[in-house]
């Protein structure tokens, strides 16, 4: 199999952007800002004028204009790549800008490209999102394509036109970020039938393969010990046997608290179990992993980063299959909390492997405590494609929030009051799985709440934000990698600013 993606090689270069030698000159152009790019207006015989008052090319974000630079410079092929006024510009509107220019680049089948920043770009934020989206942008989800029908990825990326010590290092954080997160958009992007619980585990397992972190892999019988039986009881109907994929980070030094627990839902195919799902887009149902693969990700880019933090990341895999010893509806099923449930719906299983998944993250010592979970259609409904929807304890959900705001990705808080909990009531059981159409997501979040010990908990909904169904100028179809860069900048933040933990 072709691979999904390449890294390619990052470095800054201070010759002026005359002498480089590249396949394509990228230049970003900040709407009502021309001053700062008159050089490339200059060196294209002044075409960027000339095309901004015909109004071919305004510099609106992601608008792409090629030409060619005068005889005089060593690299000839250019692009102007609009970034949107100045007044909004922003980190995502950097990153979006180098995914954009990454992917026009490799449909031109060119191979080296040179950004060529204004001066006042040194941000170290911005020239990380620039590494990032362009390792974004060199991913291609035709891996399992048998002809070789043109893929072409980026060798080479230089920044040029910035100076400043710290750049190479944002550029090499950057680079991971991306690494990670195209790693996590492979996991999800694989069909059920190539990634069974078993290789889910595995296949993380070897992603988080980096110095200090430790991983183990719990079989079904070392589940059935821990008394996991919501797992089992999700687990029950498929053939396939579930895994629970534990890592710990543990860096020299770090202080032995705050912990860190990363939880994330590891369905690999979710049909609904009997109360099964209508045929009509199941198939996409194979990315109810992706809250895992997102967990998994940003360990890694967290343990690569050396941050100082201790983190632990709990990853319960299972398919969800209507198989002949499945659990049906109205099953009652006792976790590893004590906590017993009454299975109205096996569609709601999610809430079931994370309630376990959460005790487990909780025993192992986590003191601050995050899920990610393709959890519910509502959020959907809520909130749309482009937004994570948060749910979260007070005081944690801000940081949550901010980190996310740092790093251009779309959250949104949701209430968890105390009245919604009426409708977790079941008759029999400690709890029903699943409460009913109204506040669909609320309700979930309060599920899951209840195995959170008290702990500062989050919960981050990305049954939106994980799959993109249709393709943008910035990214495919398909698998996002959303809310990877949100964990590693809370981890970054490394306890300061954190609520306290009981
Ligand atoms: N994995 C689904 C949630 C989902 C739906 C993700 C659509 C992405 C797109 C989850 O397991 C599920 O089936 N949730 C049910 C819950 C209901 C039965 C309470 C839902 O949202 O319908
Ligand atoms: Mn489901
Ligand atoms: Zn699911």
């Amino acid at each position: 199999m072709q691979p999904a993606y390449e890294i390619p090689q990052f470095s800054v270069s201070d010759k002026p952007a005359q002498d480089l030698d590249v396949d394509l000159l990228v230049v970003p152009v900040v709407q009502d800002d021309r001053a700062a790019m008159q050089i490339f207006d200059e060196a294209t015989g002044g075409e960027l004028s000339m095309a901004h008052e015909r109004g071919a090319f305004t510099g609106k974000p992601c608008e792409l204009w090629f030409t060619q630079a005068g005889d005089r410079w060593r690299t000839r092929p250019l692009v102007m790549i609009g970034v949107g006024p100045q007044s909004e510009l922003n980190v995502e509107r950097v990153r979006r800008m180098a995914a954009c220019a990454g992917m026009s680049a490799r449909q031109q089948r060119r191979g080296r490209l040179a950004f060529c920043l204004p001066a006042s770009w040194t941000n170290e934020s911005w020239i990380e999102a620039i590494a990032e989206g362009a390792t974004f942008a060199n991913f291609d989800n035709g891996n399992y394509k048998s002809r070789n029908e043109g893929r072409y990825f980026i060798s080479s990326v230089l920044v040029n036109g910035v100076a400043g010590e710290a750049l190479g290092a944002a550029l090499e954080r950057g680079r991971r970020i991306g690494e990670a997160t195209n790693a996590a958009r492979v996991l999800v992007n694989e069909p059920g039938n190539s990634l069974p619980p078993r290789e889910l585990a595995a296949r993380a397992s070897a992603l988080a393969a980096v110095p200090h972190i430790t991983s183990e892999i719990l079989d079904e019988k070392q589940i059935e010990t821990l008394g996991m039986g919501l797992l089992l009881g999700v687990a029950r109907g498929s053939a396939e046997p579930p895994r629970v994929l534990v890592l710990r980070y543990e860096p020299p030094g770090a202080p032995a608290s705050p912990v860190l627990g990363l939880v994330g839902k590891g369905i690999t195919f979710d049909t609904g179990g009997l109360s099964i799902k209508p045929a009509d887009g199941m198939e996409r149902m194979k990315d109810d992993m992706a809250g895992g693969a997102t967990v998994v990700a940003a360990l890694r880019a967290i343990a690569l980063e050396q941050v100082p933090l201790r983190v632990i990341a709990v990853v319960p895999c299972t398919e969800n299959m209507p198989g002949g010893r499945a659990t049906r509806p109205g099953d009652i099923l006792r976790g590893a909390s004590g906590l017993t449930v009454e299975v109205n719906n096996t569609d709601a299983e999610g809430r079931l492997i994370l309630g376990d998944g959460l005790w487990y993250a909780r025993q192992l010592g986590a003191t601050h405590l995050i899920d990610v979970a393709t959890l519910t259609g509502a959020v959907i409904v809520a909130l749309g494609k482009t937004t994570t929807g948060l749910f979260a304890t007070e005081g944690w959900g801000e940081v949550i929030r901010d980190a996310a705001n740092r790093c251009g990705e779309k959250i949104w808080p949701l209430p968890i009051f105390d009245e919604y909990k009426e409708q977790l009531k079941s008759d029999i059981a400690d709890m029903v799985n699943s409460p009913g159409r109204p506040a669909g997501s609320i309700t979930a979040a309060l599920f899951l709440k209840e195995f959170t010990g008290g702990l500062p908990w989050a919960h981050l909904d990305i049954a939106g934000t994980a799959w993109a169904d249709e393709a943008h100028a910035w990214a495919p179809k398909g698998a996002t990698g959303a809310m990877v860069r949100t964990l590693i900048e809370v981890a970054r933040t490394a306890g300061t600013g954190w609520p306290v933990s009981k």
